[in-house]
């Protein structure tokens, strides 16, 4: 039996069964219509042997953006996915999933139209990879609930979704500075010593990360006293620096006697259990662990208060990571694979006996089997842990967001995650995992941007210069230059790779890098009134082009993406490219911007175009009748000059911009404690007039403005601002 209730304007929802309830949406469900017939569905639904299965005929030309965190291209048509968070460090095309478990999908065929599927355990999508024409997602149980979004653009129907899902995550302005990482910088004199490479190189820097071994034994919320003496002095110091320090907490809790975090939830039944009801124990980091139970609400708090010891030390951002949750191997399963060896032990072993022994011991990592081995206790019954799978790193950054809210209810803290699925958005953003340094995962990281906003997470961004492997300077320059536009601006690489700091390669490639960061401090006001205006606006950060212009190349385009209201951006992505081709849907003002001096700036008409980009260039395209608000660069966020900025635009009628800004600290922008300055410039006669309307309290003064018009005029002029 379906239930039918109209949602919104766009969106019905179809409940088969009793589904879990995923607390993946939050809209009033007293507003919804209950339908008693079932309208036209744009595809077929059938239930059938225990699964609910979808399908859907797609046209020659129709198109299938969305999935969020996932492999291949922003359209997915041709491809096999799973949901179902994955630690999976390579990501090639044959991979179904990673570590976000996003089931949101666009159909962009002759009616374009949404889907949500608010289910926690494994779909599967079939997206014309049997048979080219055909869509196949099948859920392997009754109870779901299906949302379809119907009758708009895909604008539209994203934003209506987007509406469904309560009030964004937002991060506080510092964290929208550059960010350095490494697994790990393991020690107070390895952190000193990069830090001291910054100050000697003059390169802007926020925060600087504390990966796994900064704990005593990889225990969370401890910090080895002899690599880090005097931890919160240090902290405190570093602050006053404008230099955050950005802990890493893991999922697993080491099993310990003494540990106060262990025996805490041992005693109060805070971990997962195993079906003899007692803790289930797997191997991470520190070796064997319980996994909190995040998804019982006690639990939820216990963890997140935990946080405190390292609040009270002055941390302001915390990275939660392997809330797949990851798992090395279980007990058992180890055993039984070292019985398999030993009885392999002198033997001739041939391929298949050979290949045999070889995979047992690799698919000991994350054994699908491993996930049925454990319970969560949900409203007192006990639910395996396979079925709710995908709400398990959601749920442990809700229990450290809500913690965080609880010890400090004023400040923002910088909070992100590894697994997510939709509804994490509300609490933290996502980093797209364990990338390679391969010039591939550039545009990787390109395409999934604007499918993760789809699903309602706003901060996000990938490890800039890829994670695994070895990165050249040239890589890490042109990676930065799309990293120039993501909200988390995050360097970071794995254990016994190259150096990839912004000054360990060469003078070249450190001056390069050096432009570039300083680069993105003059596009922070930008950057964070378009983010902050996203996340009040429940709108989106990242579109594909297909999503402002209609025609035929743009929604073709895969390499492009719009940045906010008026940008436009194009990176260079293949090693030794000189430059690329460019589809610009209407006439742009690029500027090839090598330092945050506005020089190298011309009109592009619209049409495709080979755009000469030298390594220091990044394409910075403006639309047409668009602003663009620029400070100047500054050692860090803290340090940002607001007062007098530029504004860089191309005006051949009207652009209208609300530059957004707040304290960038607290939570008082919820309240309605922002300032929004309008600025609206029109040409008329070949002329330009310029009129701000000011509301809220700001620290804008002056503007100096920069104007071109359609044909080829040019006007510099400054404005004071009263307030
Ligand atoms: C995981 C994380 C990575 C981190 C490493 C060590 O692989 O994804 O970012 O550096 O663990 O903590």
């Amino acid at each position: 039996m379906v239930k039918i209730v109209r949602v919104n304007n766009h969106c019905i929802r179809l409940r088969y069964g009793k589904p879990i309830d995923t607390e993946s949406l939050e809209y009033d469900i007293q507003n919804a219509e209950e339908l008693q017939t079932l309208p036209s569905l744009p595809l077929e639904i059938e239930e059938k042997e225990n699964t609910i299965k979808l399908s859907y005929i797609m046209g020659e030309a129709t198109k299938v953006l969305g999935l969020g965190e996932n492999v291949r291209g922003m359209n997915k048509r041709g491809g096999l996915y799973e949901s179902f968070c994955t630690d999976d460090p390579i990501h090639t095309p044959d991979k179904k999933s990673l570590y976000g478990a996003h089931n949101f999908l666009l159909v962009a065929g002759d009616t374009p139209f949404g889907l949500f599927i608010d289910y926690p355990g494994k779909i599967t999508y079939d997206i014309g990879h049997t048979v080219h024409d055909e869509m196949y997602i099948t859920i392997n149980d009754v109870h779901a609930d299906l949302y379809i979004f119907q009758h708009g653009t895909l604008k539209e129907l994203t934003l209506s979704f987007r509406s469904l899902m309560g009030n964004s995550y937002a991060a506080p302005k510092w964290a929208f500075g550059y960010q350095q990482s490494r697994w790990s910088y393991g020690t107070k004199e390895e952190v000193d010593k990069i830090l001291r490479a910054f100050e000697v190189n003059e390169i802007p820097c926020d925060a600087v990360y504390l990966d796994i071994d900064y704990m005593e034994d990889f225990k969370d919320f401890t910090v080895d006293q002899h690599k880090f003496p005097k931890f919160e002095s240090y902290v405190r110091e570093l602050k006053n620096k404008g230099i955050r320090l950005i802990p890493i907490i893991d999922a697993g809790v080491k099993i310990e006697q003494g540990y106060e975090v262990y025996e805490e939830g041992v005693k109060n039944q805070f971990f997962c259990l195993n079906n003899q009801q007692e803790p289930f124990v797997a191997a991470v980091w520190p070796g064997k662990v319980h996994f909190p139970d995040f998804l019982n609400p006690l639990a939820r708090r216990w963890f997140g208060l935990k946080y405190k010891v390292l609040v009270d030390m002055g941390i302001e951002g915390f990275w939660n990571d392997m809330n797949e949750p990851s798992i090395f191997y279980t007990e058992d399963r180890m055993q039984s694979t070292i019985d398999m060896a030993k009885q392999s032990e002198g033997e001739n072993l041939n391929i298949h006996s050979f290949f045999g022994l070889t995979h047992a011991f690799q698919s000991l990592f994350n054994h699908p089997d491993d996930y049925k081995k454990f319970y969560h206790q949900m409203e007192g019954t006990l639910i395996n842990h396979k079925s709710v799978h995908n709400l398990y790193g959601y749920n442990m950054t809700r229990s450290a967001a809500e913690g965080l809210k609880e010890i400090d209810p004023d400040r923002r803290f910088l909070l992100f995650s590894r697994a997510s699925t939709i509804g994490q958005g509300r609490y933290a953003g996502i980093w797209t995992g364990d990338n390679y340094s391969w010039w591939e995962h550039i545009l990787l990281n390109l395409q999934m941007m604007p499918a993760i906003n789809q699903c309602g997470i706003l901060y996000t961004g990938g490890d800039t210069g890829g994670f695994s492997g070895d990165a050249n300077g040239q890589l890490l320059v042109r990676w930065s230059q799309l990293s120039l536009f993501t909200p988390l601006f995050r360097n970071h690489s794995a254990l016994n790779t190259r150096a990839q700091e912004p000054f360990a390669f060469d003078e070249k490639i450190t001056r390069i890098l050096k432009n570039i960061i300083k680069l993105r401090y003059t596009l922070i006001p930008y950057l964070y009134s378009e983010y902050m205006k996203a996340v009040i606006q429940h709108g989106v950060f990242f579109m594909p082009l297909c999503f402002e212009y209609e025609d035929d190349f743009s929604s073709e385009v895969e390499d492009q993406l719009l940045v906010g209201e008026s940008l436009m951006i194009a990176p260079v992505y293949r090693e030794n490219a000189k430059g690329r081709y460019v589809y610009v849907p209407e006439d742009m003002l690029m500027w090839k911007a090598v330092t945050e001096k506005i020089e190298k700036t011309e009109i592009v008409e619209k049409g495709i175009h080979y755009i000469e980009l030298a390594l220091e260039e990044t394409p910075i395209f403006i639309r047409k009748n668009s602003l663009l608000i620029l400070s100047k660069p500054a050692m860090n966020v803290d340090n940002l000059d607001l007062s007098e900025l530029t504004v860089l635009g191309y005006v051949s009628d009207e652009a209208v911009y609300v530059y957004f800004d707040d304290d960038g600290v607290t939570r008082n922008y919820v309240k309605g404690d922002y300032a929004e300055v309008v600025i609206r410039v029109v040409y008329e006669h070949n002329q330009f007039a310029v009129t701000i309307e000011n509301k809220g309290n700001h620290t804008l003064r002056k503007l100096h403005l920069i104007l071109m018009g359609p044909d080829g005029s040019r006007e510099e002029r400054e404005l004071l601002i009263d307030q």
